[in-house]
């Protein structure tokens, strides 16, 4: 019966006749079935949406954070997620939690790349501390916990591996030299990785533009929102579950001939290059 309703909303000229099916209905069939998930960064803003994206949709999550006191809050309010309070840029850390992560989800097969860092400074301000931190968590990090991840899913059944990149990897932007460096690194890394992956592991990048987490919306006064918010066509900021939303598509079996990508959500920022700044 599953089955046979997949195959039919998979089709297309069946789709269309299903008006009731959505795209959120499609992934939530796809990522059913208690799928083992890892989300870096899951106690705050995008990567907070995406583990509880995950689990709405019946997955088994697992959050590495950092901050301890954001993850006992994620995990009062849903206590059927684990956590493992992990720096990502500590590899023995690393090495340490996904060995709890083997007891946890013994089948691992997405991992959400999400956890990163950013300063903002003037390039001729950036002290070598500084940069070595950005590169510590956003570069070194995310190899680490991708690393860790692969090995399992290649002994294993295979998987999807997500890495959060930006559009500030994509184009220039001010007093962000280093986290630009870092997530132009990140999407360099995901081809990498998609080739030696295939066929068994799938990994893309998404560069999310603006989005609104609420530690965003603390920094901002209303008319700063309003300022950028006029340079994106769409007038707006992401909303963290937009991306949650897009994650959750890229893991589902809708998505199983992407792999190697860069998948933009911006609003249409960086698409008329100096014609939307
Ligand atoms: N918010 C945006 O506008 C935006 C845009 C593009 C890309 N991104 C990327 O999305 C990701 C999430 O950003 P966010 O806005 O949700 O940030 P956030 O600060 O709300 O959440 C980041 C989470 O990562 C955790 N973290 C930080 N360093 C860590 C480390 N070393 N080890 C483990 N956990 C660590 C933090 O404790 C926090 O819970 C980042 O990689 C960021 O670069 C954000």
């Amino acid at each position: 019966m599953l089955n046979l309703t997949l195959r039919n909303i998979a089709h297309k000229e069946d789709f269309s006749a299903q008006k009731d099916v959505s795209l959120r209905d499609v992934t939530e069939l796809m990522n059913k079935n208690g799928k083992g998930v890892v989300v870096t960064g899951g106690a705050s803003g995008i990567g907070q949406a995406t583990a509880e994206r995950f689990l709405e949709e019946g997955a088994r999550v697992v959050i590495l954070d950092r901050d301890s006191d954001a993850l006992d809050k994620m995990l009062h309010r849903f206590p059927t997620i684990e956590g493992l309070v992990t720096d990502i840029g500590d590899p023995e850390q690393v090495e340490a939690a996904f060995g709890k992560i083997d007891r946890l989800i013994p089948d691992l097969e997405i991992l959400i790349n999400n956890a990163g860092i950013s300063i903002r400074h003037s390039f001729l301000e950036i002290t070598p501390e500084e940069w070595q931190q950005v590169i510590k968590v956003n570069l070194n990090g995310v190899f680490y916990v991708a690393q860790a991840a692969a090995k399992k899913m290649m002994n294993g059944k295979g998987g999807v591996i997500l890495n959060m990149g930006s559009t500030n990897g994509l184009v220039g932007t001010p007093y962000y030299a280093d986290y630009n460096a870092t997530k132009a690194g990140v999407i360099e890394l995901t081809k990498s990785m998609a080739i030696e992956l295939a066929p068994k592991v799938r990994v893309n990048a998404i560069c999310p533009g603006y989005v609104m987490t609420p530690m965003q919306r603390a920094e901002y006064t209303d008319e700063m929102i309003e300022k950028v918010n006029s340079k994106i066509p769409l007038k707006r900021h992401a909303s963290p579950e937009e991306v949650a939303n897009l994650f959750a598509f890229l893991a589902s079996s809708q998505a199983q001939y992407f792999t190697g990508q860069t998948f933009v959500i911006d609003g249409g920022e960086i698409c008329g290059g100096m014609a939307s700044r």
